[in-house]
This record gives structure tokens, sequence and C-alpha cells, in this order.
């Protein structure tokens, strides 16, 4: 499902549910040692995605540890991204001299609690969401926004290693459906010789879930 929103080049794997019997290296048992049962299901199938989509890429299986601010460690010249929520996990990869980041996340397809958006969404994305609600109202934008929004934070992060608030990027629709950018706000990382400004990203509406997609190419 993710796949039909991600590049070719990227090797990606999904699950509808948890995978049984995934063995974690002890460094990844360690990091959900204290962690509830669904956790560590949602945590070893990511894992397990990972290491598939890792084997596509011809690597070996290796420990996935999480690292600064829960950001997964991946091995020397990989770049990738997890994601998780209920009913679905995901992992897609690639080889940092083709892209520079991913950010994937996936979310259940209905409204965001109340309060929510108000906490993730500028006065003028609401406005703007408000509109998309009204003349395309088969899509729940409140929740297409939250889940664009961590997956720049997924792409952000490694490249930079520092926060990004809600309030920090802008996403804006544009036209067409199922796709996105995203406005930094703040000073982007050096990409390519030039300040990132902009992400572009990709969104899609499957069996009742939205699924989030960005990709940093290594050459524009
Ligand atoms: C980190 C965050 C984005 C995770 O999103 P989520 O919807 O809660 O959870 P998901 O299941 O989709 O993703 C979780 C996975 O993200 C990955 N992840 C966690 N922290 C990460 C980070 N700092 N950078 C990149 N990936 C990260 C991990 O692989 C994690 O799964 P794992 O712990 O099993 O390995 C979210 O919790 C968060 O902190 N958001 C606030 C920051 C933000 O979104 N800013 C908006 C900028 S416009």
């Amino acid at each position: 499902m993710i796949a039909d929103i991600l590049p070719p080049r990227l090797a990606v794997v999904e699950a509808f549910g948890d995978l049984a019997d995934v063995t974690l290296y002890p460094d990844e048992e360690a990091a959900v040692a204290n962690a509830v049962e669904t956790r560590r299901r949602e945590f070893a199938t990511g894992r397990a995605c990972a290491r598939a989509a890792l084997a596509q890429l011809g690597q070996e299986s290796v420990p996935i540890v999480p690292g600064v601010r829960g950001a997964p460690r991946w091995p020397a010249g990989i770049v990738g991204s997890i994601t998780h929520c209920s009913g679905y996990r995901a992992s897609a990869v690639a080889r940092d001299h083709d892209f520079m980041a991913i950010g994937l996340d996936a979310e259940p397809h209905y409204e965001l609690p109340r309060g929510v958006l108000e906490a993730v969404a500028s006065r003028g994305e609401q406005a703007e969401l408000a509109t998309l609600a009204a003349a395309r109202p088969y899509a729940c934008w409140d929740r297409i926004l939250f889940s664009a929004k961590e997956s720049v934070y997924k792409a952000w992060f490694p490249l930079t290693g520092t926060w990004l608030g809600f309030e920090d990027a802008y996403i804006d629709f544009g036209r067409r459906d199922g796709f996105f950018c995203a406005r930094l706000l703040v000073q982007g990382p050096v990409v390519n010789g030039a300040a990132l400004t902009t992400l572009h990203g990709r969104w899609l509406i499957a069996r009742g879930l939205v699924t989030t997609a960005i990709v940093i190419p290594r050459d524009p």
C-alpha cells in the first residue's frame, strides 16, 4: 500500500498485523524491556519489516536500535523510516547515495480527537483544511495534515538531529489529491548545496488508513 506513494528505488515492507516469533537482538530487546506487550509487538514487527526491506537491498540482518530521540539507528550507508498504527506497520529503506532522508507515517483515517488540530495546525492551515473539507469531503484532512507533519519530522530529524515543532512547517495540499508540500518556517539544513525550504510529500487513503511519505532525493 505505502509503496504506491514511494519511488521505486526504495525497499518497502509492510504488515497489516503483528508478526509472530520475531527475534529481537539483545540491544533491541533492552529498548523495549519495560514496555507493555502491544508496544513490544509493534516494535518487533517494525524491526521485522525493516530487516526484510534491508534484505531487498542486499543488506544482512542487523540490530536497528532506537537512537537519539527514538530515531532508528540504520546501518552505515542506509537511510530509512518506520511507522506503526493500529493494524499497520511499515518500513522503507534506501541507500544514502540515492536518498538523504525518508519519513513515513500511518494513521487511522478518522478525525483527530477534539482539540488536537488546534495544537498541530496554524490558523492558516486550519482555514485551508476547512475549505478542503467543504470541497473534497471524502478525506479527513485534519488527520492527513497531522500525518504529513509526523512524516516531515521523521525526515527532518536524521538530517538535523534537532527538534521541529508542529508550528515550524506549513502544510500546503494544493489542488491535486495525494500530494502535499511542507514549507519550513525555520532555517532548514543544507541539502544539495542549498538550504532546504520545502519538503515534497505524498499521501494515500486506503484500507481505513492514511499513509504519508516524504523522501529527500540525493540529487534534486
Ligand atoms: C516521533 C514521532 C514523529 C513518531 O510518530 P508517531 O505517529 O507517534 O509514531 P509512528 O508509529 O508513526 O512512528 C514511530 C517510529 O518513528 C521512529 N522515530 C521515533 N523518533 C524518531 C525521530 N526522532 N526521528 C525519526 N524517526 C523517529 C521510530 O522508528 C518509531 O518506531 P520504533 O520506536 O518502534 O522504532 C512523534 O511521536 C513525535 O514526536 N512527534 C512530534 C514532532 C513532530 O511531529 N513535529 C512536527 C514537525 S512539522
